[in-house]
């Protein structure tokens, strides 16, 4: 039975077993709620304090915004909760892509502007500033956002044709007016399309280069008919798709949640519906650059983590349950920085393992 979930968190998390050790954190050292000299970039060892406990909803901001709230709260004024306290994010997403036109779309815009993010697209930039592409290249940026990626390979490849795709018109709009805002002539070779994603009416081969960045791409049940026709019901994947969901982790400790099988697997198959579509739309060998959230280089995840990965992509290359999906990416390398960017994640499960990570990077060849 098809059962396409109504609210996605983050597309499937790529963490491998989280070691309660001592982790840095981007940001650099400061001194912070523990008030004790403890350096609060630092997750303490072997679970929490108490401090820890009581101020929860310090974790997941930008420092500066939890020095500001620390300070206000010293002096004695109230001090509103922060903002993706005060959002229930899994009602938002029953709304379906609307959810990026209200309060969540508020959040990602202070998330995606506030350093760390600032750094990681900055990052991200200019590792594929160091792909091979044509001289003039297409680059499709698929659930653009309200375009700090684009923006940033606006400024990066000033031959390259850019194409913002995104569900959300609010979205869309402060795009634009953002890359106008950097050069008033920027829409002469940026243009967006507002579509719901996955579309697989977007012309093929469109792009040279397609970027999927920090993805959550929400669906809704009355799109199963859709995911349906574009590759759920795929036998063979499914088939696949059923064993890497069921399958667990050889050493117990590595298992990193206790998924019901039958969710995993949508989302797996889901996922895997966006990855095709991605395909559609890159032209025969070309690239596809995807980031997502992660608390490890991809190498360092546990090889079921990785083949799950590989699943959605369309770059598994080894047989489950006896069979072989259908591959249509050739995954090249990758790579995988430490980032406070991992807090997104928290925003939404409150999970405290969700504030540990960063975000990994995996170049595709389209087959
Ligand atoms: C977490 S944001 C990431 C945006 C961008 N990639 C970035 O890094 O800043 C997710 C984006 O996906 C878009 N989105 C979510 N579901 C979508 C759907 N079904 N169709 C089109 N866009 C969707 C949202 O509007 C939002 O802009």
């Amino acid at each position: 039975m098809a059962r396409l979930l109504p609210a996605s968190v983050w597309t499937r998390r790529r963490y491998r077993r989280v070691e309660r050790r001592a982790a840095g954190v981007e940001g650099g050292a400061a001194s912070g709620p523990g008030g004790s000299g403890a350096d609060p970039t630092r997750l303490p060892r072997g679970g929490c304090p108490p401090w820890r406990a009581e101020r929860d909803e310090d974790r997941g901001e930008t420092l500066p915004e939890t020095h500001r709230r620390t300070a206000r709260r010293d002096r004695g004024e109230r001090t509103p909760p922060p903002r993706y306290l005060q959002i229930d994010f899994e009602r938002e997403f029953e709304k379906g892509r609307a959810a990026y036109d209200r309060v969540v779309g508020e959040w990602w815009r202070e998330r995606s502007e506030d350093r760390p993010h600032a750094l990681a697209y900055r990052n991200i930039a200019s590792f594929i500033g160091r792909l091979r592409l044509p001289p003039n290249p297409v680059i499709l940026d698929y659930a653009c956002g309200h375009g700090s990626m684009l923006l940033r390979l606006y400024k990066r490849f000033p031959n390259a044709r850019l194409i913002g795709v995104d569900g959300s018109s609010v979205q869309i709009e402060k795009a634009r007016n953002r890359l106008r805002r950097a050069d008033r002539r920027a829409l002469d070779r940026v243009r967006f399309i507002e579509s719901h994603l996955p579309d697989f009416s977007l012309p093929r081969g469109l792009a040279d280069l397609v970027v999927f960045t920090f993805p959550q791409i929400v669906a809704s049940p009355d799109e199963q008919p859709y995911y349906d026709k574009h590759g759920y019901r795929h036998p063979v994947d499914r088939v696949v798709g059923k064993a890497l969901a069921r399958m667990r982790e050889p050493d117990p400790e590595d298992e990193t949640g206790d998924d019901d099988p039958d969710e995993l697997f949508d989302e797996l198959m889901t996922n895997r519906v966006v990855g095709r579509n991605m395909r559609q739309l890159v032209r025969d060998g070309g690239l596809c650059v995807r980031v997502e959230y992660s608390n490890s280089i991809r190498e360092g995840l546990t090889q079921l983590v990785q083949d799950r990965t590989a699943f959605e992509e369309g770059s598994l290359d080894r047989p489950y349950a006896g069979r072989k999906a259908e591959r249509y990416f050739e995954y090249l390398f990758g790579d995988y920085h430490r980032s406070r960017v991992i807090e997104d994640v928290y925003h939404q499960t409150r999970d405290r393992t969700d504030m540990e990570g960063g975000y990994m990077t995996a170049v595709l060849r389209a087959l």
